[in-house]
């Protein structure tokens, strides 16, 4: 695997494969890779001859108070993995080949990062659209490859290709568990082996609300409040706990068939997020009951 630094020899790595006629996928990450990485680095093998993977760990996106200067960075257990796993180009800049000091221009996904997430860490979204809107220009990939678990970040990256017209297909990846359900993330290292039992109680609110969105018989209020309430009595302290459209996370009614459960809630010092999707139209098989529980099926070419 090739590791650069610059964007210059970014450019010209990526060059040479396109003159030889080559796809090129992008894998933007923050480094401290776990399976849920090596996820989006294998799925991007599937879909492009080269695979580039960024490591950045983005200052703007982080608020006053969080984690940045915390936040692990293990950069040569990321690169053993990266080589095992097989990724052409691993991208490794630093803050001030990225930024430069009197930088002007932010990339800002309007409405959608206020909400949820966007409520509790103001301006951490418009970090995220600027930093991948700059990635996408810096190596104009075909595609790139994101975490389903990242739910609403995934979309606020589908809104801004849409709407600036950028020419890169964009895949979300379905969310690698650990046996308990946890969602693999790196700030699953702040916890403490008691608040991981814990934390695993998480994926649990998830998947009883979806029994009983799909069962039917409580408002979606409803399901909300008692999610809430098993969280804060499982020892969270909730953000939110959302019943949404899949398409634009707007607060899904009743007529909404494609829907996503949004949960955040910290836990100790550790701000934990998760979700899951679904479909409440009748299943194809004749076998099936309910809806379906898929993950991992909402790629649309952007
Ligand atoms: O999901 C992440 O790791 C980051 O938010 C991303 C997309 C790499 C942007 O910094």
């Amino acid at each position: 695997m090739h590791i650069v630094k610059t964007v210059s020899e970014l450019r010209d790595a990526v060059r040479a494969w396109r003159s030889s006629g080559q796809s090129v996928a992008l894998v933007p990450t923050m480094g401290n890779l776990h399976a849920g990485h090596l996820a989006l680095v294998n799925e991007a093998k599937k879909r492009a001859d080269r695979v580039v993977v960024s490591i950045f760990v983005n200052p703007t996106q982080f608020g006053v108070g969080e984690d940045f200067e915390t936040y692990p960075r293990t950069e040569h257990e990321d690169q053993q993995k990266l080589n095992a796993t097989g990724a052409d180009l691993l991208f490794q800049p630093a803050v001030s080949d990225v930024y430069t000091p009197d930088a002007k221009t932010l990339v800002s996904v309007t409405g959608l990062s206020e909400w949820y997430c966007g409520a509790s860490r103001p301006g951490h979204f418009d970090g995220v659209a600027t930093i991948v809107c700059k990635l996408f220009n810096m190596v104009q990939p075909d595609v790139a490859l994101f975490g389903l678990k990242d739910f609403q970040q995934l979309t606020v990256i589908r809104t801004m290709v849409r709407d600036l017209n950028i020419p890169v297909e964009i895949v979300g990846v379905a969310t690698v568990r650990e046996e308990s359900g946890l969602a693999m993330s790196s700030r699953n290292g702040y916890l403490t082996s008691e608040e991981k039992t814990i934390a695993a109680k998480l994926y649990q609110s998830l998947c009883a609300a979806r029994e009983a969105v799909l069962e039917g018989g409580q408002s979606y209020q409803e399901i909300e409040r008692k999610a809430l309430q098993f969280l804060q009595e499982s020892g969270f302290q909730p953000d939110y706990f959302v019943v949404c459209r899949a398409s634009d996370l707007k607060k899904a009614d009743e007529n909404d068939k494609e829907l996503v459960l949004l949960v955040a809630a910290k836990l100790g010092k550790t701000r934990l997020i998760d979700n899951v999707c679904f479909s409440r139209n009748p299943p194809q098989s004749p076998f099936g009951k309910g809806g379906s529980r898929r993950q991992g099926d909402l790629n649309a070419k952007s």
